[in-house]
């Protein structure tokens, strides 16, 4: 296989993870594939930085955009969602992050520049599936008690609406945040200070 037909393969992959993602909301929760962001197949597969028109989102809206081969989320959090994040504290194995992996302007409550965008690479950090949305309404689904978040059907890690990992998960860490910088309404994933200067 040459490069060319690895990184349609890898394309054709992610668009059938996404498109269970969107599929599997069960809730009516639409995820938009930003495939019109995407740079050069040749730039997308050395791992070249990507943009996000972040006018294009709504609040609660999921969007997915591809980075290096993988998903990442894309979340415009709404006040309601911001608020489950403190009440779901003592159900997380590792609320305050300290072991997980996330830049430096992402080590606070929300885990993100902004408090009400949250980005994050949409690989469950037990085994590498792709967990699916699940918002506060899938309660019948997901449990009377569920506020919004994402859930790994491989073997059914729970994750808050920061990615951090519900305690008695077989995920051990919680969901990775991916450099990025935010400017002039435009969201870059994959560069930031401190990457920009490497
Ligand atoms: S890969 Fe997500 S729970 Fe196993």
């Amino acid at each position: 296989m040459n490069d060319n037909e690895k990184v349609d393969k890898t394309r054709r992959n992610l668009v059938v993870a996404t498109s269970v993602v969107g599929g599997a909301a069960g809730v009516g929760v639409a995820v938009p594939f930003a495939a019109s962001m995407w740079p050069s197949e040749r730039a997308r597969a050395a791992g070249a930085p990507v943009e996000f028109d972040l006018s294009r989102i709504a609040p609660g809206e999921l969007n997915v955009v591809e980075w290096r081969g993988k998903p990442v989320w894309v979340l415009k959090r709404t006040k309601e969602m911001l608020e489950s994040l403190k009440t779901v504290e003592p159900r997380l194995s590792d609320p305050q992050s300290k072991a997980s992996d996330q830049p430096k302007y992402a080590e606070n409550e929300y885990r993100s520049r902004n408090p009400d965008l949250l980005v994050l690479v949409g690989v469950c950090t037990h085994l590498g599936c792709s967990p699916q949305e699940k918002p506060a309404e899938a309660k019948a689904e997901m449990g009377a008690d569920w506020p919004g978040g994402f859930y790994c059907p491989c073997h059914g890690s729970k994750f808050d609406l920061a990615g951090r990992v519900f305690s008695g998960s077989p995920a051990p860490l919680n969901l990775v945040v991916p450099p990025y910088t935010m400017a002039d309404g435009k969201l870059v994933i994959g560069e930031d200070e401190k990457t920009k200067g490497a």
